[in-house]
């Protein structure tokens, strides 16, 4: 049964019993606790928290998870995998422990014929919470399994939490027997292997604290209402009914491993070595490109982190089974394939997904070759000094200049059989890492402890938000916090937090800056200087009380200031136009990778599979955007269903959380896009878009800055100013500033050109003077002399060649010091001669170096070097003189 089939069948199931179908939620949500979505019931939280009333009472999921705390041991077993799909089932307060089990084992035994997986009950084993003796009861009733086949766990197997604090419950766990070729008798208890876990059934009825229940602490509160939340493992049943031994082997991960074959011409299954890299390579192409699927892009951050690490042990990987050409777009290709059934925007979205897997192969093949260089000759100098431990800075140098990961380090150091001093290098990366931040952190995120938003949230429930009609209005403060800690009132100049029942202020998201203001009453007055959503649907407005005393409880006038919310509405629609422009001229795949509204400017970063836009490109975008300012369209916004928005060809954000109900914001039929943010009412108010450059910023992401408004006339006309200034200083015509400037340029090279030719002649001129100015001491000429300033050390060697050519046969030693700023070069030669006599221009540096600061050395003929003291010339010229009528009078 292929994989699609499954999950059609497990969600047909649920439809058929009244659970309504929920799409897989993106890989990325707004939680602040996970990486990546890591099981079904992720999307689902708010409702089994009671924070939002669920809008069914049932419902059912095939929900996209990645988990990648141990993607070290990905490919050396069969068991483990960083991306695979959950199948579930979801009850809201409706039905509990009796529904769960009957439904589950309805389709895991119900015949094939009739809609099921037909797997044989006899073979079928569950394990429950160790003292739920209801749940034993159930499955003797429901399913008539005998009690020899259901086992009791601890909380170590059978509690079920999202390892934080959140929602958990007692579970119950089905298993299904692949018989004595796989292990011992005795059920789960005894054997993981043989027993293999199919279904998980979680009694989601507790509210989990900083402790876990796994590991005995009491919950420490119940849910609103006895929930049910299920998760079987698609990947998992999928083996067992496609007959084949392990995930590795099914239809959606085989495919990558044959291509794999196909690149490096070896065989799956014939070298356990080699089986490591294949399996490496299978899975992580697939999470690699659900990921990105999602909108990430790879980064040396959290996220993008993660993404580039996959990315590059596939690369990695192949290159160890002797692949050397570029492989990431071929696997890709192969995963679109695989999944394509189940998730059809991989079709329609390659471009982009290629796009950025080509760009983070490209930078890791560079990064290798330069980074392995120096890899080897660390590791040759370790071997060398009798070590076996590759020291933490220079495992630090690597991933700093050279991009290399640390696990890649630690992976080549290995295979060389070295350790890496990791301690030393975490303790590197983090002194980087809290300089780097200490300013941004401080700003974002403030208080690393969210409890007391939290707990604001839970006794006073989401912030309504009125800004997209109201600048100002009546509201209550329903929490008050000074550094993170709840307070009941904060005085003048105090630095506060307030949260309010409602507010008018935009809270920092999606690009769009937070708005400022003031908080009024007769009493007080607050200045807000910044909103942030620390948890989700709470905005909480930072600032500083300025007059009076704030108190929790009280009413205020909430203002937004609406100047800049102004600019910064005028920027964040700005940004859709040069979007969809930029959709129009480059298709599809220009998808938005990020932007940035502040008022006045905006900033927007987007995938481009084919590099830069060109400068013509980009003065058609914004010459089409101006247009339709001009045209002053209308802009629409209304809330719509997630599907209805689809329908409409909105364009919606990858890895952004929508929830059903979802917000499009339209420009006639220009522009269409889910969108949160505030905007004009109608284009004619941006009055003009300019945009400023386009640049890239890495792996196949290139940004578009751009002005909007008075900010756009104002650059452009300091800009034209300047040209005008430059027309007048040149007597041109400003359109033919370009030309004139390139004329001047080009005068200006050949001027330099010919004074470089004068000064060189010159300065061979007065090699006969310098020759007939040659004093005697004891029977050899020597010329020691200052040369003119700045003489290069090329200059200075000629010109010293010229002199002792001649003083002809005579013994003879030329000694030039050429000065520049607070350094000088010297050059000594010397006749033949002079030499046959014994004075070697080499041997005679010594004598005059430490008078010059200096070093150098040579041949007997000719020697050169340079020194740091200018001042000290005199003394060496006299030290010279000394040595050299020594020499002469010796000889
Ligand atoms: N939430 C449960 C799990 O992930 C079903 O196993």
């Amino acid at each position: 049964m292929e994989t699609h089939e499954i999950v059609e069948r497990f969600t047909n199931h649920f439809v058929n019993a009244g659970h309504t179908r929920v799409a897989s939620a993106s890989l990325i949500l707004d939680d602040p606790t996970l990486l990546f979505v890591n099981a079904g019931m992720v999307p689902f939280k708010p409702y089994l928290l009671g924070e939002v009333p669920p809008p069914y009472p049932r419902a059912t999921s095939i929900q996209k998870c990645v988990r990648t705390g141990d993607i070290d041991e990905v490919g050396k077993t069969t068991r483990h995998n960083t991306f695979f799909q959950m199948a579930g089932n979801f009850s809201f307060g409706d039905y509990f422990k009796a529904g769960a089990i009957e439904n589950a084992w309805n389709l895991v035994t119900g015949s094939q014929d009739s809609g099921g997986f037909g797997f044989d009950p006899d073979r079928i084993w569950v394990t429950v919470y160790q003292d739920d003796d209801e749940a034993i009861e159930l499955w003797r009733k429901i399913a008539g399994l005998p009690t020899e086949r259901i086992q009791r766990r601890d909380g170590k197997d059978n509690y079920w939490d999202m390892g934080v604090p959140g929602p958990g419950g007692p579970c119950s766990e089905i298993y299904y027997d692949r018989g004595p070729e796989y292990g011992k008798e005795g059920g789960p208890v005894v054997d993981e292997d043989r027993y293999l876990e199919i279904w998980n059934l979680v009694f989601m009825q507790d509210v989990r604290g900083d402790l876990s229940p796994k590991l005995g602490h009491p919950p420490i509160g119940e849910l609103p209402s006895k929930n049910i939340d299920t998760g079987m493992g698609v990947e998992r049943v999928a083996y067992l009914l496609q007959g084949v031994v392990n995930v590795y082997e099914t239809d959606l991960i085989r495919p990558v491993i044959a291509r794999a074959e196909e690149f490096s011409g070896k065989r799956y299954g014939a070298d356990p070595t080699d089986d490591v890299r294949f399996r490496v390579i299978a899975d992580h192409a697939r999470s690699g490109v659900m990921i990105i699927g999602d909108g990430v892009t790879p980064s040396n951050e959290a996220r993008g982190y993660v993404l580039r690490r996959l990315l590059r042990r596939i690369v990695r990987s192949a290159r160890l089974l002797g692949v050397h050409e570029p492989v990431l777009e071929a696997f890709a290709e192969v995963v679109r394939d695989a999944m394509a059934p189940s998730y059809p925007e991989l079709v329609t979205d390659f471009e982009r997904i290629a796009a950025v897997v080509r760009a983070e192969e490209d930078a890791f093949l560079q990064t290798l070759t330069s980074g392995s260089r120096i890899f080897d000759t660390a590791v040759e100098r370790v071997k060398k000094s009798g070590s076996l431990i590759l020291p933490g800075d220079q495992a630090f140098a690597l991933h700093d200049t050279y991009g290399f990961p640390i696990d890649l380090t630690l992976e080549m150091a290995s295979e060389a059989g070295l350790q890496v001093d990791e301690t030393g290098f975490r303790a590197l990366m983090n002194e980087q890492r809290t300089r780097a931040k200490a300013d941004a952190a401080a700003r974002k995120t403030g208080h690393g402890d969210m409890s007391a938003y939290r707990s604001v949230l839970d006794s006073h429930g989401v912030t309504d938000f009125l800004g997209y009609t109201d600048l100002s209005a009546e509201a209550t403060v329903v929490g008050l916090l000074v550094d993170g800690q709840a307070v009941p009132a904060a005085s003048e100049g105090t630095a506060v937090e307030v949260v309010l029942d409602r507010t008018p202020f935009y809270a920092e998201a999606g690009g769009q800056q937070a708005d400022s203001g003031t908080l009024r009453s007769d009493s007080f007055t607050v200045r807000i200087d910044d909103v942030q959503s620390p948890v989700a649907g709470l905005r909480v407005h930072r600032g500083t009380v300025t007059n009076g005393t704030l108190t929790l409880d009280s009413t205020v006038i909430a203002e937004v200031d609406p100047m800049r919310r102004g600019a910064i509405s005028r920027a964040h629609t700005a940004t859709h136009l040069v979007h969809a422009g930029l959709r129009n001229a480059l298709g599809s795949s220009a998808a938005q990778a990020g932007s940035l509204n502040a008022p006045g400017r905006l900033r927007f970063d987007f995938t481009s599979p084919g590099g830069a836009v060109s400068p013509a490109a980009l003065n058609e975008i914004e010459d089409e955007v101006n247009t339709v300012l001009q045209q002053d369209r209308e802009v629409e916004w209304y809330e719509t269903s997630m599907d209805e928005a689809r329908k409409l060809g909105a364009m919606m954000l990858f890895g952004e959380k929508y929830g059903d109900r979802v917000r499009v914001v339209d420009m006639g039929d220009y522009s269409r896009e889910l969108c949160g943010g505030t905007h004009v009412a109608r284009t004619g108010e941006l009055g003009l878009v300019k945009v400023l450059s386009e640049a890239s910023i890495g792996s196949g992401v290139r940004r578009v800055e751009a002005l909007v408004g008075l900010d756009a006339f104002r650059h452009m006309s300091k800009e034209h100013l300047l040209v005008s200034q430059l027309a007048d200083q040149l007597k041109s015509r400003p359109e033919d500033l370009p030309d004139r400037v390139a004329g001047l340029v080009e005068r200006l090279r050949g001027a330099e050109r010919d004074l470089e030719k004068h000064r060189a002649e010159a300065v061979l001129a007065s090699a006969n003077s310098l020759a007939e100015g040659a004093e005697d001491l004891g029977g050899t000429a020597l010329v020691a002399v200052a040369a003119p300033a700045g003489l290069s050390g090329n200059d200075l060697r000629v010109l010293a060649t010229d002199v002792r050519g001649r003083l002809g046969s005579r013994p003879g030693v030329v000694a030039l010091f050429s000065a520049a700023d607070d350094k000088l070069s010297f050059v000594v030669a010397t006749t033949e001669a002079a030499r046959n006599n014994g004075l070697a221009a080499g041997k005679l540096v010594p004598a005059f170096a430490s008078a010059i600061g200096g070093r150098g050395g040579g041949k007997a003929e000719l020697a050169q070097g340079g020194g740091s003291n200018p001042a000290g010339i005199p003394e060496a010229v006299r030290a010279l003189r000394t040595a050299v009528r020594d020499a002469s009078s010796a000889g």
